[in-house]
């Protein structure tokens, strides 16, 4: 006979803490967690992003600060974005491929503090180009895929030198991935890995993003030759495909929330470590919706995360990490 109501009772296992915690199916530990942090020059610097309310950029000495707090509390890994001046701005990014730019000073200066922290550096132009795409353009706007991605690989063998333990190409050019596994394996950086953004949509959530590395105001038209259309996801299971044959160690899918979707299916398709990035819209949309007395911040910012985790994520990238963890640790 099937057991049925009165006999069971899925409230029964509810009924107590140490019984839920007893039951969870899914474990969220900082250890999930991938801390992106802005980095500004100067020394003493920090700079409060105002559409990304408590995030900031920081000097490499507060990137530094910042990276021991993650060790302290337990987060593996930080993903590092830089705030390029104006004037070091080109119409080809040429200041990603600087062996002393800011972000490699600032790898250089984790590595060197903190040396057991994982270093995540994002492989992109929008960062340095006067234009805010993430490649070359043409002369009519159309970013260029094979002349992007050579200055790609240049740009990622540059971060891998500096200390890069995970590069992260997050420009969406075809192919880039296996050129840029071979030119890492040529000059024998085996165990830098790549973390692919495979599935990255064209996305309104990116705005305080494009905020905090200042490339907001310079973006010419939108990213939508390149990035992915919302409307489709067997189109990002054929992107992950790609991205592992050409050999991706891990895949990421972006925005978060809105696509988790996206992230089931991957996971129970490839069996291969997927994380999210919960971007700077989703962190903002939070932000607000704890401001206008809506929500808990700690509850949403756990129950978000763990969503992640239960889709099938091995971490995920958010502007919540410090706060999470400290949560978490409790
Ligand atoms: C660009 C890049 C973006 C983000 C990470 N890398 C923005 C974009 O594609 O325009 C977004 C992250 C966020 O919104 O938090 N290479």
């Amino acid at each position: 006979m099937n057991a049925a109501y009165p006999a069971l009772r899925l409230r029964r296992t509810r009924a107590s803490s140490w019984s839920r915690r007893l039951h969870a199916e899914t474990v969220l530990t900082p250890a999930d967690l991938i801390w992106p942090l802005f980095i500004v020059e100067g020394e003493g610097v920090e700079q409060p992003i105002a559409s990304l309310p408590g995030v900031s950029r920081w000097s490499i000495d507060g990137i530094v600060a910042r990276a021991r707090e993650a060790r302290a509390l337990g987060i593996p890994c930080v993903a590092l974005f830089p705030y390029t001046p104006a004037h070091l701005k080109t119409e080809d990014g040429r200041e990603a491929l600087n062996p002393d730019n800011l972000m490699c000073r600032a790898t250089r200066a984790i590595k060197h503090a903190v040396p057991d922290l994982g270093v995540l550096t994002d492989v992109a132009l929008d960062p340095y180009t006067t234009h805010g795409h993430d490649g070359l353009v043409d002369a009519a706007g159309y970013v260029l895929n094979d002349a992007t991605a050579d200055v790609l690989i240049g740009q990622a063998l540059n971060q891998a030198r500096a200390g890069a333990d995970i590069v992260a190409p997050s420009d969406m050019m075809d192919g880039r991935i296996g050129m840029i596994r071979g030119a890492l394996e040529g000059e024998g950086a085996h165990n830098v890995q790549i973390m692919s953004y495979a599935a990255k949509y064209a996305s309104g959530f990116y705005g305080p993003f494009r905020d905090a590395v200042g490339s907001r105001g310079l973006l010419k038209g939108d990213k939508k030759t390149y990035q992915m259309d919302h409307a489709n996801a067997e189109e990002a299971l054929r992107e992950v495909a790609l991205d592992l044959a050409e050999g991706a160690d891990s895949v990421m899918v972006k925005p978060g929330l809105p696509y988790l979707d996206i992230i089931v299916r991957v996971k129970q398709r490839f069996e291969v470590p997927v994380f999210a990035y919960q971007v700077s819209g989703e962190y903002a949309m939070l932000e607000a919706s704890v401001a206008a007395g809506a929500g808990d911040r700690d509850a949403l910012v756990i129950e978000t995360l763990m969503a992640f985790k239960r889709a099938g994520c091995s971490g995920v990238l958010t502007y919540h990490a410090a706060h999470a963890a400290r949560l978490l640790g409790a």
